[in-house]
């Protein structure tokens, strides 16, 4: 079943629910599940000489072959399953005829809509063995989005989210992207609730409530947090071409912490 904007000439809102019912979240997590699932499949094929449609590809057939379909194709004029995002690309990277050398880092973010819901993920992969520089980068990037996750609880507001994120980040001298954020997601791609990165306080008020689903995508860089587009209207990279990573769950906040929706088991 493809997603209503599929096939539009209209762009879709960005609008939609932000929490849900115990039901509605079960289905967020079977598509999440798939969209998990398909990263572990693409990060088993992840080695020097392939090329980042090849990952595209493996990711797609995961999705499809498990009745689901890839959000990204056809949202908004985008036209792959997945984005695959190599060294200095931050986010939105198109898959190509780009072969993947040793030392590379990649990025690749799948979203399954799966029975009316989405579930979006990313993970940075790396290519081999990466300097030492660029391991630390991709294992604090993680760090810091599950910090993140940690942090949001009922009765915070969501900027709280980017405080505990910007203030790990800027340990090691890291750029925080700005203006790419975590997002509403379940029934909609991308529901309106921003989830920025970075302290945004006193902006992005929103109160965190039990049943909320966001999600959380960080994306640091060993430089500026400044970015350029191509001229394809999607690549970002770091303005000084600087190597970034990102981690993304898509997370329901409980009670008395958080779920990960997005998970392979
Ligand atoms: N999955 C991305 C996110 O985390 C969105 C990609 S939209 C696309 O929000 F059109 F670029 F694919
Ligand atoms: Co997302
Ligand atoms: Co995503």
């Amino acid at each position: 079943m493809r997603p209503p904007y599929v096939g539009l000439e209209v762009p879709p809102p960005y609008s939609g629910d932000n929490t849900y019912a115990e039901g509605e979240i079960a289905k967020i997590r079977a598509a999440g599940r798939i969209a998990s699932r398909a990263l572990d499949a693409v990060g088993d094929a992840v080695r020097a000489g392939i090329t980042t449609a090849e990952l595209d590809r493996i990711a797609h057939e995961y999705v499809v072959s498990h009745g689901a379909y890839p959000s990204t194709l056809g949202y908004r004029g985008y036209r792959a399953s997945s984005c695959t995002s190599v060294n200095e690309v931050i986010c939105h990277g198109i898959p190509d005829d780009t072969v993947l050398r040793e030392g590379d880092i990649v990025n690749v973010d799948v979203t399954a809509y799966l029975d009316g819901y989405h579930g979006d993920t990313n993970r940075t992969f790396r290519v081999g063995a990466v300097s030492e520089e660029v391991d630390q980068l991709v294992e604090r990037t993680h760090e810091a989005m599950m910090r993140g996750i940690r942090a949001a609880r009922p009765g915070r507001q969501v900027n709280v989210i980017g405080r505990v994120i910007e203030t790990y980040a800027k340990r090691f001298g890291y750029g925080v992207v700005r203006d790419f954020t975590g997002h509403g997601v379940g029934s909609s791609f991308h529901s309106g609730l921003i989830i920025p990165h970075y302290d945004s306080a006193p902006s992005y008020a929103d109160v965190i409530v039990p049943g909320m689903v966001f999600t959380v995508e960080p994306m640091l860089t060993l430089g500026t947090h400044e970015w350029d587009q191509w001229a394809d209207g999607w690549t970002v990279t770091t303005r000084d071409k600087s190597i970034t990573a990102q981690f993304e769950h898509t997370v329901v906040i409980r009670e008395d912490g958080f779920e990960l929706l997005t998970v392979s088991e």
